[in-house]
């Protein structure tokens, strides 16, 4: 892989040029939760803004500094008390809210259940004592692999009530990966299901813990809520939730924790190495995520319906299905399945039931309806939404017009929402209610947050100009570490620019100085002097009326240094590009971006390769591209897809 870190002569080209905008309703920019002030407001006093964000919450005991900060470890809040249970549940049904609904949950097969706050408070008590009983004390680590249940949610708030530590596993990975976690972690419980329904299907989970906790006897308890109903084997360490929690008082008083007490660890590959354990704590992230909850999607608590439609099992599901909206007072709605299941409408179905206003997916999902076709769509009501938000990539302009455009109804906003699970909540994105939206920009930092571009020096480019986005200051909440290594955490994102906090990601400022987001530095690609972004080159190929999908990628190249190598999904499926396509393709990415950009090849596939959270892998891509053996696949969602890809190898056609 070349290493275009060290090698450029120049940072990132700035090629594309996109000039629609898009200027906020008046209506939603009048009645506003956040208006343009709050920038030079948070600007003038970044410690005190933060200070008035945390006030939204309630304290225990109020915190004594805001923030001591001997870089790269911060403290924010210390001296401060809190619970970050009490702040999602008890002090709603206190003021009187407790009859509002925290969730509409749709199962997969149909089955719906609502949940009210005072219900979940229950819930969350009754797990809070089920836990204790088991031994569960404050800083031990609790495992939740968990299909997309309300018990997962309850799960991770009987943990935050009780000081544990939740660790969630996405249900979808392997024994394997779930064993990886448990070791590092050294979790005491386990958080499971039967199974859950996906597909159509019931899916077992069940079997996977059996076999990640045989030989980890660390393992102290294993809690099993029945969902499917699956026959599972029986261990000693294994416990029923309906009986350990269904039996328990629903009484249960909170204790309150320090502000930098450990809330979660979540554990995040990457597209490579070993997954870091990356560490939060609770009132600087709480203050945070229930902050942007509110003004990235101006939430109105009293009459929204938020639909986030991530996995749990990432950090967007902790941040913004559990612990922003529920610190916010918001209804949501939780879906357990796929978007397919039982029909490709599923998601509009969604939202034209509940009457949803809120929608926050991944671009991913989005070029996936896109292929599947308008009319899909358009046989549902979703004139109750204001406000569409995207995360985990660049979204593609394309993908971005056609979202405002058939979901929106060419009415809502579009936020595009760039953060990490390492930084624990949104760091750049539109305010709705502020910005004028251009497809595919991130635009600005949230108010609070000093974002920048910078070259190799660390120097910030012009307005026009491209390189790596860097964090100036602190953030409430920032990760505090990678969980059991110090070193790596220095070395992974304080090491590259002097006293900047690196997320490993390329970006270019526009002429107006708003920001544009281009994937990770890696995926950079060199050709003949000049580093070029893989989403450029993709979105050029994507605005072409004929493309799906795309991913590019850098070859070796003997003349070039690199030369570009496109994966594409034809809209019609077909697995061959006829020669007058590629060169009209190549032509029209040409005519966006210029010559330089064109790609050398162009290879029709079926599908590409995916990891389990939508983020295309290229680093495989580049395997194939560069005729070498396929390195690990074991973070794909479909490890076969490789081969199939593999096996088209002949038809990849040089370009001129
Ligand atoms: C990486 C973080 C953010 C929570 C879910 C993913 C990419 C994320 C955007 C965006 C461009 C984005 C970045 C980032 N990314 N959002 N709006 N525009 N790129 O969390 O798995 O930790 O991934 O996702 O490359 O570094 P994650």
């Amino acid at each position: 892989m070349a290493d275009s870190t060290s090698q450029s002569q120049e940072t990132l080209s700035n090629l594309l040029h996109e000039t629609r905008s898009f200027p906020p309703p008046a209506d939603l920019a009048e009645n506003a939760n956040v208006k343009a002030e709050a920038y030079d407001r948070a600007a003038e006093d970044r410690l005190g803004f933060w200070e008035e964000q945390a006030r939204r919450l309630t304290w225990e005991r109020p915190w004594d500094t805001v923030l001591e900060w001997e870089p790269p470890f911060a403290k924010w809040f210390s001296g401060g008390k809190i619970n970050a249970s009490v702040n999602c549940l008890d002090r709603h049904v206190e003021a009187g809210l407790g009859e509002r609904v925290a969730y509409y949950w749709e199962g997969e097969p149909g089955d719906t259940r609502t949940i009210t706050y005072a219900e979940l408070k229950d819930m969350v008590c009754q797990a809070a004592n089920a836990m204790t009983e088991l031994g569960v004390r404050k800083g031990d680590r609790v495992a939740i692999y968990m299909p997309m249940i309300p018990e997962t949610v309850v799960a991770m708030l009987a943990c935050s009530r009780i000081g544990a530590v939740h660790m969630v596993v996405f249900g979808g990975f392997s024994v394997d990966a779930l064993g990886q976690r448990l070791d590092d972690s050294q979790a005491k419980l386990v958080v499971t299901a039967d199974g859950g329904y996906r597909r159509g299907k019931p899916s077992a989970l069940k079997p996977a813990v059996d076999s990640a906790v045989a030989e980890r006897p660390f393992v102290e308890n294993v809690l099993v809520v029945r969902r499917t109903g699956q026959d599972v084997e029986w261990n000693d360490r294994d416990v029923w939730w309906h009986d350990a929690v269904g039996s328990q008082s629903t009484e249960h008083t909170p204790e309150a924790h320090d502000a930098e007490d450990p809330l979660y660890i979540m554990y995040t590959s990457g597209t490579t190495a070993k997954p870091k354990g990356i560490l939060h704590t609770t009132g600087g992230y709480l203050t945070q995520v229930a902050y942007t909850h509110w003004a990235v999607f101006d939430l109105k608590p009293e009459t929204d319906v938020y639909w986030c439609a991530a996995d749990i099992g990432w950090v967007t599901g902790h941040s913004y299905i559990v612990y922003g909206p529920l610190a916010n007072a918001a209804t949501s709605v939780m879906y357990e399945g796929t978007p397919d299941t039982p029909h490709r409408g599923r998601f509009w179905e969604i939202i034209q039931k509940y009457k949803v206003t809120i929608a926050y997916m991944a671009p991913t999902a989005i070029r996936t309806f896109m292929k599947w076709g308008d009319d899909v769509p358009a046989q549902f009501d979703l004139s109750s939404l204001r406000i569409l938000g995207s995360v985990g990539e660049p979204i593609n302009p394309e993908a971005y017009v056609w979202y405002r455009k058939n979901i929106g109804g060419d009415r809502t906003p579009v936020v595009d929402t760039w953060w990490q699970t390492e930084t624990g909540a949104i760091m750049v994105s539109p305010l709705p209610g502020v910005t004028a939206g251009k497809p595919g920009a991130a635009m600005r930092a949230v108010p609070g947050v000093t974002a920048d571009v910078v070259d190799e020096e660390g120097k910030p480019v012009p307005d026009g100009g491209g390189g790596f986005i860097v964090i100036r200051d602190p953030w409430p909440a920032m990760l505090r570490g990678i969980w059991g290594d110090e070193q790596r955490y220095k070395d992974t994102y304080w090491s590259r620019f002097e006293g900047l906090y690196f997320p490993g990601d390329g970006a270019k400022k526009d002429a107006d100085g708003d920001m544009w987001l281009l994937g990770r530095v890696d995926d950079v690609m060199l050709v003949s002097g000049h580093n070029i972004s893989t989403t450029e080159v993709e979105s050029a190929l994507v605005s072409h009326p004929r493309v799906a999908e795309a991913a590019v990628v850098g070859a070796t190249d003997k003349v070039t240094g690199q030369a570009i190598v496109g994966f594409i999904i034809l809209r019609g499926g077909e697995e061959e590009v006829p020669d007058d396509l590629l060169q009209e393709l190549r032509n029209h990415v040409g005519t966006s971006l210029g010559p330089i950009a064109k790609p050398a090849r162009l290879l029709a596939v079926p599908e590409l390769p995916k990891t389990r959270s939508g983020k295309i892998m290229r680093r495989l891509l580049r395997d194939i591209a560069e005729n070498r053996a396929v390195g690990d696949t074991s973070t794909l969602t479909d490890s076969s897809i490789m081969e199939v890809i593999a096996k088209q190898l002949p038809s990849v056609k040089p370009g001129d």
